[in-house]
């Protein structure tokens, strides 16, 4: 059994109503309720956090040395600067697949540059709530 760890950076909280043009309708409890059901297709377990404060992010990535055997991750904006939750990914040493609903590289100069991808497996970009879906795909694998 593959015990996968699920973390929604800032903001996702609010899928479904925020810039829906950009992020699409699907809420995160839908994009949740997909993963599982993908999971439990794949024999994996998941453990799934949103949460807005970078500190908790890096809090559940120390946890989960103990226990996950893979991260998926969409960081929201910590992508493009958080020194701290790159150094946590490159510390707990855990396969880890960096996933982004929205094209990042088609989008604003900013959002070019993931100083995550480097510690991590991959990245996956642009296919709004599926790129959860094959991002979950590849680790589970
Ligand atoms: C995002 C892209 C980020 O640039 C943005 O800050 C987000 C969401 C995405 O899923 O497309 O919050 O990670």
């Amino acid at each position: 059994m593959k015990r996968i760890l699920v973390l929604h950076g800032p903001n996702l909280n609010l899928l479904g109503t925020r810039e829906p043009g950009v992020y699409g309708a699907t809420t995160l409890a839908e994009i949740n309720a997909m993963l599982e059901q993908a999971a439990a297709e794949r024999g994996a377990e998941l453990l799934i956090l949103q949460s807005n404060h970078e500190g908790a992010l890096i809090d559940a990535l120390h946890e989960a040395r103990g226990w996950a055997d893979g991260v998926l991750i969409n960081p929201g904006a910590l992508t493009h600067y958080s020194y701290a939750l790159r150094d946590a990914i490159a510390a707990v040493a855990l396969p880890t697949v960096e996933v982004h609903l929205s094209n990042v590289h088609a989008r604003e100069q900013f959002r070019h540059t993931s100083v995550l991808a480097p510690v991590c497996l991959g990245q996956i970009s642009g296919f709004g709530a599926r790129s959860y879906l094959l991002g979950l795909i590849a680790l589970a694998g």
